[in-house]
């Protein structure tokens, strides 16, 4: 039973999926499925078959309805669904107790837990190391004259970031580099080495959970870092396994990572791509005497324009629902498409623009619900300290590549490029 489309005389062939035209731009596609299957059920490259919801009305609601489960348990095809939560090379029950595979009341306990430990004073606290974090990698390139800014930008700021906030010592953040390089080469690829690299970090987070643990003084000492604020908060009357303290640094550390990835590289990408868009924003950071109000606006529009996260991680149906008229029968995975749902001309005005200073601009590109990205401030942070550093210090930055000719990543859950060659006149 599906809501498989009726060919019509008018009507436009339905797109094919998941080809490499598509991963360049999904987005005729998905304006071809709001339009004649909003709620369409397809065989995705896995071999699984899930409801694409792709309307924003649609995908809102079905974000925030907790009768789709994140809990892969309840997936009809189990067996699939062993390996398939967004996180490559998690297959081992013991990272899956994470905030994004389950449901209340455990997600709300494991939550209150982490939101404690990872206040919005933290992250605002972190803005000076982020800055200068930024200046480093600029100051490896900037006199070079081009760069890939996937390879040397985008991809190291958000791990140095997310180690540092977590607490692994500086010696040990280039092992989590290479761990995290792994995951984002081969997500959807060789599971060997991503599963060698996922069981490496999981082993290195426990120890240094229980080094942290033996170590904690008794009062927190300000700039304490998250996993000890999570061990404390734990140990504070709410109980915290030491699988669930390592699910959760994994979680974070995974779910800020090839994120803020893509939200560098995507929204570099848009600019470059929209110069007067772009020397908007150039101006407002330099001739307006620093006025950054564009750049707040610019990011959420960033965001919504060709986010980092195209569809939200799986939910499973527990019981009988309807999701845009269209019956879903229990255990049906079902994917809403964010990148979608933020282009619906029913919601935004003139969707496939990018403006900058769009105000109306309630995007999906975090999630909705419950399971709402909690390291929003951070990548908006990161985002907004990598892209302002970036048109500041390298004003006259361009493209070095025909759009056409740039690869984007495979893989269903994220989208970001592979590659963003630029040239610039080398800083002095
Ligand atoms: C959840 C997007 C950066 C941590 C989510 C969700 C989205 C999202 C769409 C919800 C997924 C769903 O409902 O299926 C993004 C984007 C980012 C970003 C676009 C960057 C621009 C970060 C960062 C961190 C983080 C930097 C932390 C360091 C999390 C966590 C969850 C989450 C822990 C799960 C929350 C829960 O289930 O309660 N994110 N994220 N994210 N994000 Fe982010």
């Amino acid at each position: 039973m599906t809501n498989q489309p009726r060919p019509q005389a008018d009507v436009p062939p339905a797109p094919e999926l998941f080809t490499w035209e598509f991963a360049t731009d999904p987005y005729p596609a998905y304006a071809w499925l709001r339009e004649h299957a909003p709620v369409h059920r397809t065989e995705l490259p896995s071999g699984v078959e899930a409801w694409l919801v792709t309307r924003y009305a649609d995908a809102k609601e079905a974000l925030a309805d907790q009768r789709l489960s994140k809990n892969p348990a309840h997936h009809d095809e189990p067996a699939h669904a062993r390996g398939k939560t967004g996180i490559p090379g998690e297959r081992k029950a013991e990272l899956m107790t994470h905030l994004l595979n389950i449901d209340p009341p455990d997600h709300t306990r494991l939550r209150r837990l982490v939101s404690k430990a990872f206040t919005p004073r933290r992250v605002a606290e972190f803005a000076p190391r982020v800055q200068e974090l930024t200046d480093r990698l600029l100051d490896r390139f900037a006199g070079e004259g081009e760069a890939d800014l996937i390879h040397d930008f985008a991809f190291p700021l958000p791990i140095y970031a997310i180690c540092d906030l977590l607490g692994v010592p500086r010696e040990d953040q280039d092992d989590f580099r290479d761990w995290a390089g792994m995951m984002i080469r081969h997500g959807g690829g060789p599971r060997g080495g991503v599963a060698r690299s996922v069981k490496k970090m999981r082993g290195y987070l426990l120890e240094l959970i229980h080094r942290k643990r033996a170590e904690l003084p008794a009062r927190p000492a300000p700039g304490e870092d998250l996993i000890s604020g999570l061990i404390r908060a734990s140990d504070h009357g709410e109980h915290l396994t030491e699988n669930e303290a390592a699910a959760m640094a994994f979680i974070l550390l995974f779910a800020g990572f090839e994120t803020t990835v893509n939200l560098i590289g995507n929204g570099a990408y848009a600019l470059l791509t929209h110069p007067e868009q772009r020397a908007r924003l150039q101006r407002s950071l330099t001739e307006d005497g620093g006025d950054h109000s564009l750049l707040e606006t610019g990011i959420e529009e960033l965001l919504r324009y060709d986010g980092p996260v195209e569809l939200a991680t799986w939910r499973y149906a527990t019981e009988p629902l309807r999701i845009g008229g269209q019956d879903i029968a229990p255990g049906d995975p079902v994917l809403v498409v964010l990148a979608a749902a933020d282009r619906d001309p029913a919601r935004f005005t003139d969707p496939d623009a990018l403006d900058l200073s769009r105000r109306d601009n309630q995007h999906l590109g975090y999630g909705h619900g419950i399971h709402y990205c909690l390291g929003a401030p951070l990548a908006r942070l990161e985002g907004r300290t990598a892209l302002a550093t970036l048109l500041t210090r390298l004003p006259d930055l361009r493209l070095a590549a025909n759009p056409a000719e740039l690869r984007w990543r495979g893989g269903l859950i994220m989208r970001g490029l592979r590659t963003l060659p630029v040239q610039f006149a080398p800083e002095r």
